[in-house]
């Protein structure tokens, strides 16, 4: 394994039974070459010692927000500053939801809230806490900034009694999670890569439109997660309520097909990626009424449709040697998965683009506006490589995993 040398590590540990695997943790992680860095809420330290991890760590560990003698030593801010990555492990349901929510009323989330590092949560909690809707909400809100990702939870038998999911990694297992982070950090430096995300809305007159379910975290979560690998992205976004990913992102706002047209020819010029994950409408009202249609004008007025410019399938047709790389996602509502895939590559051999997503939106916890996606990446050569139910940043991981090594 090759180790973090020198990678500045803040360990957050939080209130929980799996805090004493924090100690193995932080050994394992000081034994890769990290320069470790412990915060303990104050429901950590029911649990394990801050001298244990102090002993551990070789620092003093930081327990209280705004103490004299800890701030004078390092100050909350600077550790936020300093840090290449923060580990909170466990991260207990509330920490998760303190952090969702901005607060910043210990030393730990003070840090969390402070900092632009990427934060890696390793969930621990009785089953029901990490099921209930409200922990998961909180996580999403978390995954859904770009800059928090999770290793875990496992299932299995819990401290508590009860069976399920809950159970925190295994200390290597996190260790890994960290070692393969900073492996990929710099992947794609230098590259510049175009990402779509979201819906496009077609006016059909001064306050309706046409549009469609995509929320757009799809492509925020691919965005963020290349430039977590060093790229610099342009996000052109439909209309979507997420916050840009931290990192070197150029967001364009549009809300239209032919905006979003627009946008993407001109980022895609000099650009060695373009990924297609937006739900473009197909078709537009033809005259978009100037006003507000209403029902007193008379009779009910037809709506006459016009075919959107397929943006895909001209970057497709108009490009030259290869570049840029041309990834389309193929939304079809189709759950037998070698009829999913077929119609995929039909696509994907129409728009002369150089992979595609296969993806089953029928399934509502997967595709449009849901926490998780599943399908293949099929590739012209050939290739395919099936993307196991994830998160939609753990998929997006996946897929640029297959896509670093193609870039012209
Ligand atoms: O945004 P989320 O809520 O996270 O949901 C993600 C998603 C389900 C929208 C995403 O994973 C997805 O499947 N996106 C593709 C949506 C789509 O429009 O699929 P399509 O099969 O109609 O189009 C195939 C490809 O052509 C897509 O890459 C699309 O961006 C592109 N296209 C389509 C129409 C058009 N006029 N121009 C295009 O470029």
């Amino acid at each position: 394994m090759s180790a973090p040398r020198a990678k500045r590590i803040t360990l957050g540990v939080t209130g929980g039974i799996a805090a004493y695997k924090a100690a193995e943790l932080c050994r394992l992680l000081v034994k890769e070459g990290a320069e470790v860095r412990v915060v303990m809420t104050p429901a950590a330290e029911s649990f394990i010692t801050p001298l244990t991890l102090q002993t551990l760590s070789g620092h003093k560990v930081g327990r209280t927000l705004l103490d004299a003698s800890e701030e004078a030593e390092i100050g909350h801010i600077r550790l936020a500053d300093e840090t290449e990555l923060i580990v909170v492990a466990p991260a207990s349901a509330d920490a998760i939801a303190r952090m969702a929510a901005g607060m910043a009323n210990d030393l730990l989330t003070a840090v969390v809230l402070a900092t632009r590092a990427p934060v890696l949560l390793a969930p621990a909690m009785n089953v029901n806490m990490w099921e209930n809707p409200l922990t998961q909400a909180n996580l999403a809100r978390l995954l859904n900034t770009g800059r928090f990702f999770t290793v875990g939870p496992d299932a299995g038998a819990l401290a508590c009694g009860w069976i399920g999911a809950g159970r925190m990694m295994e200390p290597a297992a996190i260790r890994d999670a960290v070692v393969e982070r900073f492996a990929r950090a710099g992947e794609l430096a230098g590259k510049h890569v175009v990402i779509t995300a979201g819906p496009t809305f077609e006016p059909v007159d001064a306050v309706r439109f046409l549009g469609n379910r995509s929320s757009g975290k799809m492509g925020f979560a691919l965005a963020a997660e290349a430039a977590e690998r060093g790229a610099h992205v342009t996000l052109v976004a439909g209309p979507v309520s997420l916050p840009t990913p931290s990192g070197d992102i150029d967001r364009i706002n549009v809300q239209t097909a032919l905006q979003m047209q627009a946008a993407v020819q001109q980022a895609a010029a000099n650009s060695d990626a373009v990924i297609m994950t937006a739900a473009v409408a197909d078709f537009r009202p033809l005259d978009a009424a100037s006003g507000k249609l209403s029902r007193r004008e008379g009779p009910t007025p037809p709506l006459a449709l016009t075919a959107n410019p397929d943006i895909l399938a001209g970057l497709g047709a108009s490009r030259t040697g290869g570049r840029p790389l041309l990834v389309g996602f193929a939304a079809e509502v189709l759950s037998d998965p070698l009829a999913l895939q077929a119609r995929a590559l039909q696509k994907m051999a129409e728009k002369r683009c150089d992979a595609i997503v296969a993806n089953d939106v029928g399934d509502p916890s997967i595709g449009f506006g849901s926490e998780e996606n599943a399908g293949a990446l099929l590739f012209a050569d050939g290739a395919v490589v099936d993307l196991p139910q994830a998160s939609k940043r753990a998929f997006a991981s996946a897929v640029w995993n297959h896509l670093v090594g193609r870039l012209p």
